[in-house]
Formats: C-alpha cells, sequence, structure tokens
C-alpha cells in the first residue's frame, strides 16, 4: 500500500479522524440536500443518479433523473432498450457513450447476475462504464460497505484540509487521495459520508468563490489554519476545446417536412439526429486564415452536391449557435432553404420529417440550439 508520508501527507492519529467524521456528519444530517436519489436505497436508481451527476448539475439532473427511472423503471428494461429510447433519456445531457455503457452494464447484470445490481465492490466495478468513483458511491450509499467515492469535489476538498501538492486533475494522482479516503471514511455510515464531502465540496468548498468560514470542518483544515485556500487545490488549467465550424441546412419541402439526418458515424453524438451539417473548411482546419477559405468555399453548392437535391436558397438571416463540448468548440452558421426537386441520397440516412413528429426523434443540444434559432430568426421576419 502506498504510504501516505512518501506523498509529504500526514495523516491524523485516530482521535482525530473520529472528531472529524463526527463534525462532517453532524453538519449533513442538519445541512443535507433533499435529493429524490437519497430517498431510495435501490442500487440501479442510486447508479443511475451517480453517473448522471458526474457531468451534471444536481438541479439540472433531476428531472433527467426521474424520467429516465419512469421510462426505464429495471435493470431489465434498460438492458432492452432500444437505441432511440436511450439517446432520448439521455437527450442534452451530453457525454452519450456514459448511457450506451449503462446498457451494456445492464445486459451484464441480467447474464452475470440475474438479473440483480452486484453486492460487492469488485463485481461492481467489473460492469462496462463503472469505474473506481461510480462503484464506490454505488457500494457504500446503496449497501453500505466502507468504501471511498473520489470524484473531483473530493479531491478539493482532502487537498485543502491536507495541503496536498499534488495535480487532482492528474489521474494517476486520484490513488493519493483514495488511500486518504480509505482511512477517513466513517465505516458506520461510508454513504453519508462520501455524500456529506460531496454537499461540502459543491457549496461551501466550491471550486470558485469558496466559504471556508462556514466550513463545519475548517478547524482540520490546514489550508484553512494556514492562509494558504487559494493555492489548492493544484490544478493545471484545461487546454482548450479546438473550433470547428459548421454550416447546418434548414430544408423544407412543399409538405413543410424537415429535412433530418441521422448522424450513423461512430464517436461524437453518434446516433442522434440534426438538420444536415456540413464542417466548413475541414481541409484547411490547421491552416492559418480560416476565413478566407471560407469566402471561397461555395457552401451551398456543396449541400446541394452532397445529398442531391435542388434548393431555393432563402435569404433569411439566423444567429449562428455555438456548442461547448469537452475537446470541440462547435460553432454552426444556419442556412434556410426549400427544396425545388431531388432524390433523396442513398448512402445517408435522410428523413423529411413535420415538426410535430420531431419529438419521436433523439435531438443532441446543438439540433435544440439550431431549432431555437430558427424559431426565432423566423419570429423576427
Ligand atoms: N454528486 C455526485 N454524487 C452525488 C450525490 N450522491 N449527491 C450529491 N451530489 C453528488
Amino acid at each position: 500500500m502506498l504510504d501516505l508520508k512518501e506523498f509529504g501527507i500526514e495523516m491524523w492519529p485516530e482521535a482525530k479522524i473520529i472528531s472529524f467524521r463526527k463534525a462532517l456528519l453532524e453538519w449533513y444530517d442538519k445541512n443535507k440536500r433533499d435529493l429524490p436519489w437519497r430517498r431510495t436505497s435501490d442500487p440501479y436508481a442510486i447508479w443511475v443518479s451517480e453517473i448522471m451527476l458526474q457531468q451534471t448539475r444536481v438541479d439540472t439532473v433531476i428531472p433527467y433523473y426521474e424520467s429516465f427511472l419512469y421510462r426505464l423503471p429495471t435493470i431489465a428494461d434498460l438492458a432492452a432498450a432500444e437505441e432511440e429510447t436511450l439517446l432520448k433519456v439521455w437527450e442534452g445531457l451530453g457525454y452519450y457513450s456514459r448511457v450506451r455503457n449503462m446498457q451494456t452494464a445492464a445486459q451484464q447484470m441480467v447474464e452475470r447476475f440475474d438479473g440483480q445490481f452486484p453486492q460487492t465492490y469488485e463485481e461492481i466495478a467489473s460492469l462496462k462504464g463503472i469505474g473506481p468513483y461510480t462503484a464506490g458511491a454505488v457500494a457504500s450509499i446503496a449497501f453500505g460497505l466502507p468504501e471511498p467515492a473520489v470524484d473531483g469535489n473530493v479531491m478539493r476538498v482532502l487537498s485543502r484540509l491536507f495541503e496536498v501538492d499534488y495535480d487532482i486533475g492528474i489521474p494517476a494522482n486520484r490513488k493519493i487521495f483514495q488511500i486518504m479516503m480509505e482511512i477517513l471514511i466513517d465505516p458506520e455510515r461510508p454513504g453519508d459520508f462520501n455524500q456529506a464531502l460531496m454537499d461540502l465540496g459543491s457549496d461551501i468548498e466550491a471550486p470558485v468563490n469558496p466559504r471556508p468560514e462556514e466550513s463545519p470542518v475548517k478547524e482540520f483544515s490546514a489550508a484553512y489554519l494556514h492562509g494558504t485556500m487559494d493555492k489548492y487545490p493544484i490544478k493545471a488549467p484545461k487546454k482548450k476545446p479546438v473550433p470547428v465550424y459548421y454550416q447546418a441546412y434548414i430544408i423544407r419541402n412543399q409538405e413543410n417536412q424537415f429535412l433530418l439526418e441521422k448522424n450513423t458515424a461512430a464517436g461524437l453524438l453518434s446516433g442522434f439526429w440534426s438538420f444536415p451539417l456540413i464542417e466548413k473548411f475541414a481541409p484547411a482546419r490547421k491552416e492559418i486564415n480560416l476565413f478566407e477559405v471560407a469566402e471561397e468555399t461555395d457552401i451551398l453548392g456543396t449541400f446541394e452536391e452532397a445529398y442531391g437535391q435542388k434548393v431555393d436558397w432563402q435569404d433569411a438571416e439566423f444567429l449562428p449557435i455555438q456548442h461547448v463540448f469537452s475537446h470541440r468548440k462547435w460553432q454552426v452558421d444556419l442556412a434556410e432553404g426549400v427544396l425545388i426537386e431531388g432524390k433523396l441520397a442513398q448512402d445517408r440516412e435522410l428523413r423529411w420529417v413535420s415538426v410535430e413528429d420531431f419529438h419521436s426523434y433523439p435531438f443532441a443540444k446543438p439540433q435544440q440550439k439550431l431549432w431555437e434559432s430558427y424559431l426565432k430568426g423566423k419570429a423576427e421576419q
């Protein structure tokens, strides 16, 4: 086992650990947020909440959590769901590989665990898409096992408590915090202990504008006592997402249906439907003056050729939309057209869809934003 001293961390004596647990849990008992996944002991529901909460704020997660469990109430339902249902319940949440992995994990539970959620840390961690954080969270919250759940919030809190001089953004450093938590965690109430640190880390000990004076454990915090709160946690700035430029084509036919395309490529937004999109200046992306390239490109003609449609392009102007993914920043311009004639290209999955039927197609955030910009532009015409 790793020795914390090697990392310059002096663990507290047992008596201090015990009083820390007490102070933290007393605060949690008085201040814990009333959240839907805290009213259940169903490991499946807790797992759903934990996967959603890895990427999204609590307020946003609540309605998604409720409707996910309404549509897919059991492990068997998730295992058997159609792809479009999966994307629909996750629509707008982003990081869609997570819900695909959840389905694989549910299928593994059906095959290997008789459709039940496994009850040991090792078995839980053996499932697709379940790493040490999620395994620890479900094991501790649903089954009361003394397993740490180390996420960014917990690492931030511990960094300040112990003045940890290791970058919390480097995955290999996570094990330092894991070891600390194995010692600190309250074996009587591991789920509450983990969630108390999560609550503390997402509010009083937030990344920006923390309120250290209000912390129930400030007297335990080396950074607080030494006036080094600004220095911790150590975290190198993230790389900026790379900008990518697209043209979206909002094409209507005589029946007032819109042309939608399914993204059949693997990777980002695979399986989602949207207005046809063509990346602008893709070959020139690394060259210096993107905008010169843009002027030379016949971006409307490119669509007509690629999709085999003849289109009457409209002059209306729409605000471009932006969407930031973890590694990419999209800017998408909109062009509106009315179909003159054409046969749908066979090498693509294309469909004419009326607005009333949009709800049955999974739309990711950029498509939702495109539709909003389009409606706004039309309203102002
Ligand atoms: N963030 C991640 N898991 C959480 C939980 N169980 N409660 C509150 N915030 C969380």
